[in-house]
């Protein structure tokens, strides 16, 4: 498999659902729906939809089925991005190579952008076609628990907490694992759900999610300190100006590394149930570690 052109082509089916899905500009009030589409079109690497479309296919299901719940990931990823570079928060003015939602809309719309981008995830996952054996509501409440207070928002806050603090490696491990890892691990198990994955391939699942979404902050706590802004599309450097609790600040660049790397592997083995059909989520969590933005 040219995982390149796999990528390239999967970017492309993810982002005509979104399309598809979304408001057009001009429905009223066309501020909010130029915002939301503003930071959802501007580039991101799809890796979250992309990883619930492979984690369907891994469990014998088509992507067609998973598009829907693909979708309302990205998006909900994308609003905690609008969010996370607000004044208030990370303070970002740059993200996805363009300028931040709230730098262009005002802090206000870009408020707004994100409750709504949170908001149509569930609208979107209503759409989709419930599999045999998870209906609407299990599908809506995964999506609920992982964007919420214990979860994505439970991480954000704990970030926010630690700027400037000595914080432990457990400390650092519950914020990665909730402001990060529970969106991928979620993002992957809706795949699965999608395929009417059995008891013990969802458990399967989960066990990757959970260590390549782990992974996946570590590397990114990485590229902000070895990275250009240019490369990342998103401003570097950030983590040691703010204080940031991050794994290259506790632990060092060295010792981050060798962590990506055990936990991409750890990865790998919660796929050994899949044999073959686990190849193309070992590609992408390979990917994953070896990116460089
Ligand atoms: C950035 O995620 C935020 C994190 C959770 C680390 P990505 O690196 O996937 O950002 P996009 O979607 O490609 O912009
Ligand atoms: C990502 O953490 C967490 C979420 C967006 C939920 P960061 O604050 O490190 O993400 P970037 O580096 O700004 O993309
Ligand atoms: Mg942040
Ligand atoms: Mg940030
Ligand atoms: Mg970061």
């Amino acid at each position: 498999m040219n995982l390149k052109n796999y990528l390239t082509s999967r970017q492309k089916i993810i982002d005509r659902a979104l399309d598809r899905y979304l408001p057009k500009e001009n429905v009223r009030p066309a501020t909010i729906h130029k915002a939301m589409r503003y930071s959802l079109f501007a580039g991101g690497k799809r890796l979250r939809p992309i990883l619930t479309l492979a984690a369907a296919e891994a469990c014998g299901g088509k992507i067609q089925n998973a598009l829907p719940l693909a979708c309302a990931m990205e998006c909900i990823h994308t609003y905690s991005l609008v969010h996370d570079d607000l004044p208030s928060m990370d303070n970002d003015d740059f993200r996805r190579g363009r300028a931040t939602c709230h730098k262009v809309f005002g802090d206000g719309i870009a408020i707004l952008a994100g409750d709504a981008l949170l908001t149509i995830a569930f609208e979107i996952v209503s759409r989709a076609k419930p599999p045999r054996r998870y209906d609407s509501f299990t599908l809506l409440r995964e999506v609920a628990v992982a964007a919420g207070s214990r979860k994505l928002i439970a991480g954000q806050v704990a970030d926010l907490e630690a700027e400037g603090k000595k914080v432990s490696v457990a400390d650092l491990r519950y914020i990665h694992q909730n402001k990060t890892a529970a969106i991928l691990t979620a993002s992957v198990c809706l795949g699965a759900m999608s395929a009417n994955a059995t008891a013990r391939e969802l458990a399967a699942i989960t066990k990757f999610g959970r260590a390549l979404g782990l992974a996946f902050q570590v590397i990114d706590d990485i590229l902000d300190v070895t990275q250009t802004s240019e490369k990342l599309g998103k401003s570097a450097g950030k983590d040691v100006a703010a204080q940031k609790a991050t794994y290259p600040a506790l632990i060092g660049l060295q010792k981050s590394r060798a962590e990506a790397k055990r936990l991409t592997k750890q990865a790998h083995d919660a796929l050994k149930v899949f044999g073959k059909k686990g190849d193309t989520l070992r590609a992408l969590a390979n990917h994953l570690l070896e990116r460089e933005y």
